[in-house]
């Protein structure tokens, strides 16, 4: 029986669960999830959360010919596709031939079928992926991914690439990864002492992009409408679960927009998103909806969701983003109870302080209970490129807030006025000569536009119901964090 003369094509899992002409001869491949009675291989493939069983004839086999069989295996089986009696399933297969095509020794293979924690299971990263959990999770990253360039494609919008190895610093908050060839032990200097990076690789100081928006903005203003979808990075020493070092942003630019149509297209792009989930992956985001469920079953009544995953992405689908100023942000947050009874961690600041992420999740969670784009923030606390307002201290920003992360979404309208533009960057400590290609755009040509960035990772969070963002990527990279 374990000679593998299999005739019949390869099946995917997904597609048998749904056939309906029984009695073909089918072959599966996978991995082992159980193993029962020596008799019942219940297997996965990757291509659905649900399992297919394939059944052992004992009359034909002996233990001494299933002993490779095993929680983690990785097996084919042929055999017949018939309708199942068993619970819970539809159909399942009668085994004709089997082979283990990998071993997985039960002593040492660390997946077994029970319950791991997400701590464990980011320490072999490498074997995630064969959970329920982590398959489900980039099930959907995938259908997000092409969700995104689906969205944008319908709506007559080029993906553009723009480079990964920059000179400039976008948000210039100066978290950058340098990106260099010279001996660390023994760099050219200058005689000042200081690094000379003309003799690196470059000829100038090179790092890796925390955002594609500088360049995507030259490709908006020829294109008119453009989008970016790559890695971004940033050396920010924040160990948080919503912070990663390495992570993907898409960032849409139009050209002609201004924030209120830029606002527009970011409450319609969320939306898509969410509904292209709950029409592709429900089996999946039931899976994920029934396993926060488990989770907050230990916790008091009163702390529970008043929404399952579900319930809380159609709720979001449904309601429309509540758009409210910076400032008036700041009112709700300075009349707040948290912030009365000095319940906040960071205290609410006079107008012109950076909200923290409590503050952000007050808003969403506790006051409006729903998203929140917040636009109109003071100058100082956003980035140099930001439209000057008329009242001379706010720019077109906007951020969007979503219950349980906070800021998904940062972006706004640009500044396209020269004159304004070379002095933001001024105020803002940035040399001309670094970045004379984008005022170039200013020079030739200038046009009102806008644009954004969705943190892709972020968007998983919310997708998923997770609670870390290290969760939701395969391999996290993060301080102090990059195996595999
Ligand atoms: O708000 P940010 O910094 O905006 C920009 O980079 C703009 N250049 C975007 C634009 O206008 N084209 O970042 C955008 C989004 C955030 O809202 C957040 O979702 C995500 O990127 N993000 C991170 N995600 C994971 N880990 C980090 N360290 C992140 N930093 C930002
Ligand atoms: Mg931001």
């Amino acid at each position: 029986m374990n000679t593998s003369k299999n005739t019949s094509k390869l099946s995917s899992i997904k597609n048998l669960l749904s056939a309906s002409d029984f009695n073909q001869e089918v072959t599966v491949k996978g991995w082992v999830r159980f193993f029962r009675s020596n008799r019942f291989i219940i297997i996965n493939d990757g291509s659905t959360i649900h399992n297919i069983q394939a059944v052992i004839d004992l009359d034909k086999t002996n233990t001494e010919q299933t002993k490779g069989i095993s929680v983690g295996a990785c097996v084919a089986v042929n055999g017949k596709l018939v309708q199942s009696t068993g619970a819970g399933q539809t159909v399942e297969i009668l085994v004709d031939t089997f082979e283990v095509l990998g071993e997985a020794d039960p002593e040492k293979y660390p997946l077994q079928p029970k319950k791991h924690s997400l701590e464990f299971l980011r320490e072999i990263a490498h074997l995630r992926p064969r959970t329920n959990t982590f398959s489900a999770i980039l099930r959907l990253r995938h259908s997000m991914t092409f969700a995104i360039h689906q969205f944008f494609n319908e709506r007559g919008f080029f993906n553009v690439h723009t480079p990964i190895i920059t000179g400039s610093d976008c948000e210039g908050a100066g978290e950058m990864f340098r990106v260099t060839t010279l001996d660390p032990k023994n760099p050219p200097l200058k005689e000042d002492g200081s690094v000379d990076f003309k003799q690196d690789f470059f000829g100038k100081e090179t790092n890796l992009t925390v955002s594609g928006q500088l360049n995507g903005e030259l490709a908006a203003m020829a294109l008119g409408k453009i989008y970016t979808f790559g890695p971004t990075f940033r050396a920010e020493n924040s160990n948080t679960s919503r912070h990663l070092a390495e992570f993907w942003m898409i960032e849409p630019e139009v050209a002609f927009n201004e924030i209120k149509e830029n606002m527009d297209l970011a409450e319609s792009f969320m939306k898509y998103l969410i509904q292209y989930a709950l029409d592709n992956n429900r089996d999946d985001l039931e899976f994920l909806k029934q396993r926060l469920l488990d989770e907050e079953k230990d916790k008091p009544k009163e702390q529970r969701s008043e929404m399952d995953l579900i319930q809380k992405l159609e709720f979001v689908l449904h309601n429309d983003f509540e758009r409210i100023t910076y400032t008036d942000a700041v009112q709700i947050l300075k009349d707040s109870k948290p912030n009365k009874n000095g319940k906040f961690q960071f205290p609410v600041g006079e107008w012109g302080f950076d909200m923290q992420s409590e503050h952000e999740k007050y808003l969403v969670e506790k006051h409006f209970k729903k998203p929140v784009i917040v636009t109109g923030y003071p100058a100082a606390i956003k980035a140099f490129y930001m439209k000057q307002n008329d009242d001379g201290k706010t720019v077109a920003a906007m951020d969007v807030l979503v219950p349980g992360i906070g800021e998904i979404i940062g972006g706004s309208q640009r500044e396209d006025n020269l004159e304004k533009l070379l002095n933001a960057i001024k105020v803002f400590n940035i040399p001309e000569k670094d970045i004379w290609w984008y005022l170039d755009t200013r020079r030739f040509g200038s046009a009102p536009h806008s644009g954004f960035g969705l943190g892709f990772e972020r968007l998983m969070l919310f997708i998923t119901g997770m609670g870390n963002i290290r969760d939701v990527i395969p391999f996290p990279r993060a301080p102090k964090t990059a195996d595999f």
